[in-house]
């Protein structure tokens, strides 16, 4: 049996340098031993996944970061005041963790989760661990254990199934810069963890640099990425959608020939947590094509908005 709830099973794999997928509350990640680097290839090899493409590295608490990177004291506080959450920091990274991580940047990514068995998990483990989302290269990211199951179920040593993801879209990742009066944060991938929460927590200004084609330093966030084999379309005001396929957001939809609804009640954290899932069903379904109503440009309708921008990059 390979998708369980066993916790011993699944660090027993891990120790021994296989691959888990193990649930956290954004996505499900393709986990390995962090310090292990064979296991780590195997993680890229599963996932077809180009070595160029850099993995975040998992920890259950604050104090285990500066086992594997730096910071200064008022970044580890701004850490300890926004995590465990669906954020993932860019730190100058330490000897320890192997080039392959961070395909060569002096930078590692860091984020402690908050799903109770995936914390649990690496509370038990002598080592963090490496998870990028668990879905192949370029495909839809993994929100229950059934979606890694159907993709990468024969490759993979366990599935510790946690259910469905609470949030449903990947961390935000961000990074620091400068220090005291002049210390920001740059965003560096739209996630769950909202800009509009972020400036509140921190009080700090935040600047933008959505990764994307001409960015090769962070080819995991190509403009062509998430992509369903359904082709999207944004949906326009005023087109006649009868014989199509629509995802609407809210109330009111045109009439058309397939309708599936992210949220009803125009609630974007419902939203969040349908959409891969959607996705997902779309090329279930075997449906060709779809338009797309794109959702309001606030809170986690960016980050949504930016997965379907590159859904149907
Ligand atoms: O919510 C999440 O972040 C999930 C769960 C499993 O934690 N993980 C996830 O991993 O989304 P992945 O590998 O699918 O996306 C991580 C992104 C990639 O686009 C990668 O390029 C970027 O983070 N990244 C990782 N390490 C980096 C680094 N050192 N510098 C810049 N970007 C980095
Ligand atoms: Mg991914």
């Amino acid at each position: 049996m390979k998708l369980g709830t066993d916790i011993e099973v699944a660090a027993d794999i891990l120790s021994k340098g296989g691959v888990v997928a193990i649930p956290t509350e954004t996505v499900y990640g393709l986990a390995a031993n962090a310090f292990d680097t064979d296991a780590i290839l195997r993680v890229f090899e599963i996932k077809n996944r180009p070595h160029f493409d850099p993995l975040i590295v998992h920890l259950p608490n604050i104090s285990s970061i500066l086992e594997i990177a730096e910071c200064t004291s008022e970044e580890y506080a701004i850490i300890t005041k926004l995590t465990p959450g669906p954020l993932t920091f860019l730190l100058k990274k330490k000897d320890v963790i192997h080039d392959i991580v961070t395909a060569g940047s002096p930078l590692v990514a860091i984020r402690i989760p908050a799903h109770p068995l995936g914390h649990e998990l690496l509370s038990k483990l002598p080592f963090p661990l490496v998870a990028p989302s668990a879905n192949p290269f370029g495909y839809v990211s993994p929100s229950r254990a059934s979606h890694v199951q159907e993709s990468l179920g024969n490759q993979v040593d366990y599935i510790l199934d946690g259910g469905e993801c609470e949030l449903g879209i990947e961390s935000t990742i961000v990074s620091f810069v400068g220090s005291g009066e002049n210390l920001s944060l740059k965003v560096h991938r739209l996630g769950s963890f909202t800009l509009e929460t972020l400036k509140a927590q921190t009080g700090l200004s935040i600047t933008m640099q959505l990764s994307n084609n001409s960015n090769p330093q962070a080819p995991g966030m190509l403009d062509k990425h998430y992509s369903p084999g359904c082709k999207l379309l944004a949906y326009k005001v005023g087109q006649d959608p009868s014989n199509e396929t629509l995802i609407w957001f809210g109330k009111n939809p045109p009439p058309c020939r397939h309708l599936f609804n992210l949220s009803e009640s125009e609630n974007l954290e419902e939203a969040a947590k349908n959409l891969f899932e959607l996705l997902r069903k779309l090329d279930r379904l075997s449906i060709q094509k779809a338009y797309v109503k794109m959702l309001p440009e606030e809170g986690l309708g960016r980050a949504i908005n930016d997965r379907l921008g590159r859904a149907m990059a």
